[in-house]
């Protein structure tokens, strides 16, 4: 997919890679974006510099009723959505004693919402033997994420999800790409895991220690590269894919090693 002249979502689209991927698309010549995010002043302000090519709409992707407000409001606007980016996340909670409402904010973001949206996009796309989903997983996704388990669970699932969808609709035009980066400096890798007195996380540090933090713009530009060759799997940081092979190779060793990270990561 080239992106000029498609009519895109962005959720999550007032901040971090969201909001590079809006600009992006727009710089390459989309015909519209909707860019939509929580906070109703945020995404205006994304928006606004771009006239009447770009949509700002306050949206929860948890909420499904807000989402099918969203798809409206860009066709209205735009015309059938080609592409959507359910990008949106939230990095939360630690482990097993984490509340069930932090489990169920991660599990919602993460995921259900990305369901919510197919749920409304699919029927549309098979009809018109065409449409892609971008969703934004992360390398937590492909193998985990050391110091939060909501989130290494809710990524591996939109991993599942996004594989699901193109096998199920991919010999009837939906295409589909899973971004999974490791670190990008957004407001989302220091403040996201931190605790409640803002001291970086075990999560935070792996994270950091994990390799390269590239900056959203950067991976915007492997996105577009990747829809334009329409691959499944976009990797900011390739080694990702080593590190992914081997954990299928060997799981037990996979395991050892990364309990090495683990122990790295809570050192004092
Ligand atoms: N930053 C990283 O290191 C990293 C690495 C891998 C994957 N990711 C993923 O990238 C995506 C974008 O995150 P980011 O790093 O740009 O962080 P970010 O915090 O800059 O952006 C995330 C955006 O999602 C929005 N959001 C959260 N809950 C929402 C909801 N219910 N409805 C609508 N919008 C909501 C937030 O308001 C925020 O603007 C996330 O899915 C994240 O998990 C980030």
């Amino acid at each position: 997919m080239e992106i000029a002249g498609q009519v895109v979502v962005v959720t999550g689209g007032a901040s971090g890679i969201g909001r590079a991927l809006a600009d992006r698309f727009l710089r390459d010549g989309a015909r519209g974006v909707a860019v939509a995010d929580l906070d109703a002043g945020a995404v205006r302000a994304v928006a606004a510099p771009w006239g009447d090519r770009a949509l700002g709409v306050a949206c929860d992707v948890t909420d499904g009723d807000a989402v099918a407000a969203l798809i409206a409001a860009t066709e209205d606007a735009f015309g059938p959505v080609d592409l959507f980016c359910a990008n949106a996340g939230v990095a939360v909670g630690e482990d097993e004693q984490s509340d069930d409402a932090v489990w169920d904010l991660a599990l919602g973001v993460n995921v259900r919402a990305h369901v919510t949206a197919a749920r409304l996009l699919v029927p549309g796309w098979l009809a018109r033997g065409r449409g892609y989903f971008l969703s934004t997983a992360s390398a937590a996704g492909l193998l985990t994420q050391v110091g939060s388990a909501p989130y290494a669970v809710s990524k591996h699932a939109a991993v599942a999800f996004a594989e699901w969808l193109a096998v199920t609709y991919g010999d009837r035009g939906l295409r589909v790409s899973c971004l999974c980066p490791m670190g990008v400096d957004t407001p989302l890798l220091d403040g996201g895991f931190a605790g409640a007195d803002g001291a970086p996380s075990a999560a935070t540090a792996a994270v950091r220690g994990a390799g390269a933090v590239l900056s959203p713009d950067e991976v915007a530009g492997v996105v577009v590269d990747g829809l334009r060759e329409e691959r499944f799997l976009l990797l900011p940081h390739p080694e990702v894919a080593t590190f992914a092979q081997r954990r299928a190779a060997d799981h037990d060793r996979w395991i050892a090693g990364m309990r090495r990270v683990q122990s790295a990561a809570t050192a004092p």
